[in-house]
């Protein structure tokens, strides 16, 4: 079968460029030799248009509103997998057995304590010290409290002692930098608990005061995690696989994913939302001030939690997102005057010319930071939340970078130099 090119032609010249197909049907161009065939590099500020890899591990599609996980449908994974099944999934490819999961499960109890010389580190963290901060420092670290092995632990990556310890450990870091934040005693992980209640109780359980673990909570955050576990090369996925094609080992490589994450674009929007949220509130709902000001052209405001750089029709994980608030808040007869307020904004939204016009739905961002309050858990906790569901996303990538054809190749993006051509140089002296 002949391969399908595309003709470019520059000055006359023309080129012919490779297409490579997707295994579900999408062109792309191949310009991996253009620059030596024609002297030209793309332009392509923000990637919006641009892969920078080929990946097996998660598929979506923006138009339709598809999202899957190594060929599942994300929604039958929320309704029906723990959050750690998913990891699993990701990392290696398949779902577990009953033996394997049982197994993983056993890693994530075996690995949950951190080394007792690191829990000094949060002692000496500033008392308002953000969580992410936190995070992304104490991930970093553990790549000296815990050496890693080579890729020769597991020449096929997946599973491995540093994964799982990874997983396993961020979580309890996640919740220690927490009750850092707070200045309370901190309550260590407990081997009887699954993945997610253990977090809760790590969060929130305090001596004398011993935390109840609503089954309605563990089971919305596990559907929150699984929905944020990954999402193709968004920015701090791409900055994992950046970083770690320098040859920058794992835990290093996740700890600048979280500070890409942190970003107020990326996954700072949930808390973003809630202020959004808190001041129209304050504002005596108001919609009408926040939409005009939206849409005025003149104004660089947006409304958070709409708007995907992917997803031009309703993000498929806001829906379930949207459900499960409605379910937590019901189930535990929580009356969030918040939630309205984003009902009726995103009603008044979804009736706008300006917002049906750019195709601009709730994002994945708009409903999950009101699930969170539900639980307890602080805005400046949120990003921190999106990071341990992005974890086993981040690890994948990592790995399928580390093991894949280009692995020796690290990322270097190219630039269209827009400065002075040359100049001759001045001395000190001579200059005014
Ligand atoms: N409110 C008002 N107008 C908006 C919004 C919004 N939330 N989002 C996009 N627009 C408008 C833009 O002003 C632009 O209008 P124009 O064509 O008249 O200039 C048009 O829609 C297209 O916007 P772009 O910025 O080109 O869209 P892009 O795909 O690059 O941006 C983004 C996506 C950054 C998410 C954007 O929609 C946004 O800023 N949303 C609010 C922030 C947010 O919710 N971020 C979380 C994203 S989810 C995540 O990262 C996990």
């Amino acid at each position: 079968m002949t391969k399908q090119t595309a003709q470019l032609t520059i000055d006359g010249n023309t080129f012919a460029l490779p297409i490579c197909e997707s295994t579900t049907g999408e062109k792309a161009l191949d310009i991996r030799g253009l620059l030596r065939d024609t002297g030209c590099i793309t332009l392509d500020s923000g990637y919006m248009n641009t892969g920078s890899c080929q990946s097996q591990i998660t598929y979506l599609d923006g138009e339709k509103g598809i999202l899957r996980y190594r060929g599942y449908e994300v929604a039958d994974l929320a309704e029906h997998c723990q959050f750690i099944e998913v990891a699993y999934l990701l990392l290696t490819g398949e779902l577990p057995t009953a033996i394997e999961l049982a197994q993983f499960k056993n890693d994530m109890t075996k690995f949950a304590l951190i080394h007792e010389d690191m829990i000094h580190f949060f002692d000496h963290f500033p008392p308002k010290a953000s969580p992410m901060s936190i995070l992304s420092t104490m991930v970093g670290t553990l790549h000296d409290f815990y050496p890693e092995m080579d890729l020769d632990e597991d020449p096929y990556g997946g599973i491995t002692t540093t994964t799982a310890r990874l997983l396993s450990k961020t979580r309890t870091i996640a919740a220690f930098s927490y009750k850092k934040n707070m200045g309370h005693p901190l309550a260590y992980p407990r081997p009887d608990l699954s993945y997610c209640s253990n977090f809760l109780y790590m969060m929130f359980d305090r001596p004398n005061l011993p935390y109840t673990i609503e089954p309605v909570l563990v089971s919305a955050l596990n559907k929150l995690l699984i929905l944020h576990a990954d999402h193709e090369q968004n920015c701090s996925t791409s900055t994992v696989r950046l970083v770690g094609s320098a040859g920058v080992r794992l835990y290093p490589s996740i700890s600048a994913g979280i500070s890409a994450l942190w970003g107020p674009l990326h996954g700072g929007a949930s808390a973003a939302v809630m202020r959004m949220l808190e001041k129209i509130y304050a504002d005596g709902m108001n919609y009408d001030k926040y939409i005009e000001m939206a849409k005025d052209p003149g104004n660089p405001y947006r409304l958070t939690g709409f708007g995907h750089r992917v997803y031009k029709t309703y993000d498929p994980r806001a829906t379930i997102i949207k459900k499960t608030c409605h379910e937590v808040l019901s189930t535990l007869k929580i009356s969030d005057p918040l939630l309205d307020i984003a009902l009726e904004l995103e009603e008044r939204v979804g009736n706008d010319e300006y917002f049906q016009k750019r195709n601009l739905y709730p994002n994945v961002d708009f409903y999950s930071g009101i699930i969170y309050r539900a639980m307890g858990i602080p805005t400046n906790m949120f990003t921190v939340m999106f990071a341990l569901g992005r974890l086993p996303g981040w690890i994948s990538h990592w790995q399928e970078m580390n093991l894949g054809k280009d692995s020796s190749r690290i990322g270097r993006p190219r630039q269209v130099y827009s400065g002075i051509p040359t100049r001759s140089f001045v001395p000190l002296g001579e200059r005014h």
